[in-house]
Formats: C-alpha cells, sequence, structure tokens
C-alpha cells in the first residue's frame, strides 16, 4: 500500500511536471511577436499612395516646354503620367523612331503604333502627372 501511494505520487508529480513545460513551451511560441509584423507590413502601401498623391502637376502647355531641344528635358505623357526620357538613347533630342515628338500626350501612339506597348515605360522615371 505505501509504495503504491508513492508511486501514485511520483506519477502526479511527474504529469504536473510535464504540463507546466508543454504550457511554458507554448507560451513562447510567439503568437504577440507576430502583431507588430503584420501592422508594419500593411503601413507600407499606405506610405505609397501617399507618395503618389504628392507628384508633381503639370498642365498640357507646361509639358510642351519639356520636348527634349535645345539642352530642354524630354517628358513623354501616357495615361496621365509624365514620364521623363532625357536619358533614354532611343530618345535623343527628344524624337524617337523618328516621328515621335516629347512634350505631346502619346498615350494613343504607343498603344496603337508600337509595336512594345506601355511595358517599356517601366525603365522610365515617373516625375509627374497631368492635372485634371
Ligand atoms: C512606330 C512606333 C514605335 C516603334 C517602331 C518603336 C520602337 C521601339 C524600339 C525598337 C524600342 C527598343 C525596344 C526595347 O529596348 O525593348 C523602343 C523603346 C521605347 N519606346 Fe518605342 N517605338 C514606337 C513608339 C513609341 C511611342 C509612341 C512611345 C511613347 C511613349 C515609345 C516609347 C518608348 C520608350 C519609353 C522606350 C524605352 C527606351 C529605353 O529603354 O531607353 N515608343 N521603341
Amino acid at each position: 500500500m505505501r509504495i503504491a501511494s508513492l508511486q501514485k505520487r511520483k506519477l502526479v508529480t511527474l504529469i504536473a511536471f510535464l504540463m507546466a513545460t508543454i504550457l511554458i513551451l507554448s507560451g513562447c511560441g510567439g503568437g504577440p511577436e507576430e502583431v507588430p509584423e503584420e501592422e508594419s507590413v500593411s503601413e507600407a502601401p499606405a506610405e505609397e499612395t501617399t507618395a503618389e498623391e504628392e507628384l508633381p502637376t503639370f498642365t498640357m502647355e507646361e509639358i510642351e516646354a519639356f520636348d527634349g531641344q535645345d539642352g530642354n528635358p524630354a517628358y513623354v505623357v501616357v495615361d496621365g503620367l509624365v514620364y521623363d526620357v532625357t536619358e533614354s538613347g532611343m530618345w535623343s533630342g527628344g524624337v524617337h523612331q523618328g516621328q515621335f515628338q516629347a512634350g505631346q500626350d502619346l498615350t494613343e501612339e504607343i498603344m496603337e503604333e508600337s509595336p512594345h506597348g506601355t511595358g517599356v515605360l517601366n525603365r522610365m522615371e515617373i516625375v509627374g502627372q497631368i492635372a485634371e
């Protein structure tokens, strides 16, 4: 009887120890740590949106001056966004393929006449947007 009750006590102690260990380990499993990560990820798009809203605004009359001639920068407008093509070797003197002149809205031309479409614009810096 005595031996049996001693063994029972040991067993209860062992189970209690195991349960405490499991509780401590699952407590360290990092639930709270994930929360700040999610917060910081959700903040990023908000900042990007703000940056886009803060793009400088141009009128089409102002854009005409950026024709890439006489040392002027060369800007082209596509879909309301202003792209800087000054540094592109394919736009030297503000002219592309001998027929397209910078300082204009070329949305229709790039979509309907070019073999490349708008994908090439990803290489160009966006420097502004057109005032509505
Ligand atoms: C007949 C029409 C056109 C032809 C044949 C033409 C042809 C080309 C070719 C062969 C390239 C180089 C392709 C490459 O590097 O992957 C190019 C690049 C480019 N094109 Fe056109 N294009 C045309 C119209 C236009 C128009 C209307 C725009 C208006 C914005 C435009 C904007 C650009 C830009 C931004 C690049 C990239 C230049 C660079 O990477 O330095 N293209 N085009």
